[in-house]
């Protein structure tokens, strides 16, 4: 089947760069707000019969959410016979569950209303803590990739006598992945979150002698728990720390205190643009694809 790749506003780049590597044809749109701030959409290219991606990262989703489902239900409307988000960072995991009395919980609602108006979702380490798989929430298929040996890869390449440190329990799954995939030791840290901004971390002696200690993180969004791990770090070794973070949201001027707290280089992956994106997940997406177009063929 033909495939189209189409760029949600702010997501060019990572798009043509799929596009190439794919070889699809290239997909435009136009997406506008209408004087009163509803949403305009319109498909400028011929989606009959193909098999349309939209790459949209869905950081601070609430702006696009509905434009992009437009776009959607459009390419649906207008005759193409599927439809994949590629979502390399799917938000609305964190409320997975009613902490107290009223709260929505959130994951379930997103999930409902993404699987309405797609056929499939790419995503790229997804922040699942008390669901083990999306297909427990989600209707359409989801195809969840992990940078694990990207981010390794970079390490490798990078980093000299790597030590990584996992800033908290959820964090164990990836850090002791890409510890092993590097061939470096690893931590794991204790986090007890008190506020939006401000956790505390129990940090076990750890003798970090001839090593370069490299925070490693789902997500850094307000940056405190990067900049808490840091300071106990700091108590310890006088190496300053790499920190790596899969998505970065970087929220208010989180980016700049993460420099000043220390860090001695920040690197992300672009799931979500940003000048720290070092680790290119593209491939990872391309593969996929390629590899579930080679499995309906045969
Ligand atoms: C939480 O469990 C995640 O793995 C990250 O540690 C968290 O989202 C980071 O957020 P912040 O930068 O606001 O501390």
């Amino acid at each position: 089947m033909k495939q189209m790749m189409f760029a949600y506003p702010g997501n060019e780049s990572l798009a043509e760069s799929i596009r190439l590597q794919l070889n699809a044809a290239a997909g435009a749109l136009e997406i506008r707000k209408f004087p009163d701030g509803e949403s305009y959409v319109r498909i400028v290219t011929e989606v009959n019969n193909t098999h349309v991606f939209v790459v949209c990262s869905l950081y601070d989703p609430d702006p696009r959410f509905l434009s992009l489902a437009f776009l959607c239900r459009t390419m649906k409307d207008l005759g193409a016979q599927r439809v994949t988000l590629i979502a390399p960072y799917l938000p609305y995991l964190r409320q997975d569950k009613r902490f107290k009395d009223g709260e929505a919980v959130s994951n379930r609602y997103f999930a409902d209303l993404v699987s309405s108006f797609t056929d499939g979702l790419i995503t790229v380490d997804p922040h699942l803590h008390r669901i083990a798989s999306l297909n427990e929430i989600y209707l359409t298929d989801c195809y969840t990739l992990q940078s694990s040996a990207l981010i390794a890869d970079y390490i490798r390449r990078n980093i000299s006598k790597a030590f990584i440190i996992g800033p908290d329990s959820e964090s164990l799954q990836w850090t002791s992945d890409v510890a092993g995939k590097a061939g470096a030791p690893f931590i794991v840290l204790e986090k007890t979150r008190k506020g939006d901004k401000e956790v505390s971390i129990e940090f076990p002696e750890t003798d970090f002698r001839d090593h370069t200690p490299v925070i490693l993180d789902d997500i850094i969004s307000t940056g405190t728990t990067m900049i808490e791990t840091i300071r106990k770090l700091r108590q310890m070794s006088p190496v300053k720390p790499v920190c790596i973070g899969i998505h970065a949201l970087f929220t208010g001027g989180s980016y700049d205190a993460l420099q000043l707290a220390g860090a001695a280089d920040i690197v992300t992956s672009n799931t979500i643009l940003h000048p720290s994106n070092k680790i290119d997940i593209s491939s990872l997406i391309v593969k996929s694809i390629q590899q579930t177009e080679h499995e309906a063929l045969h």
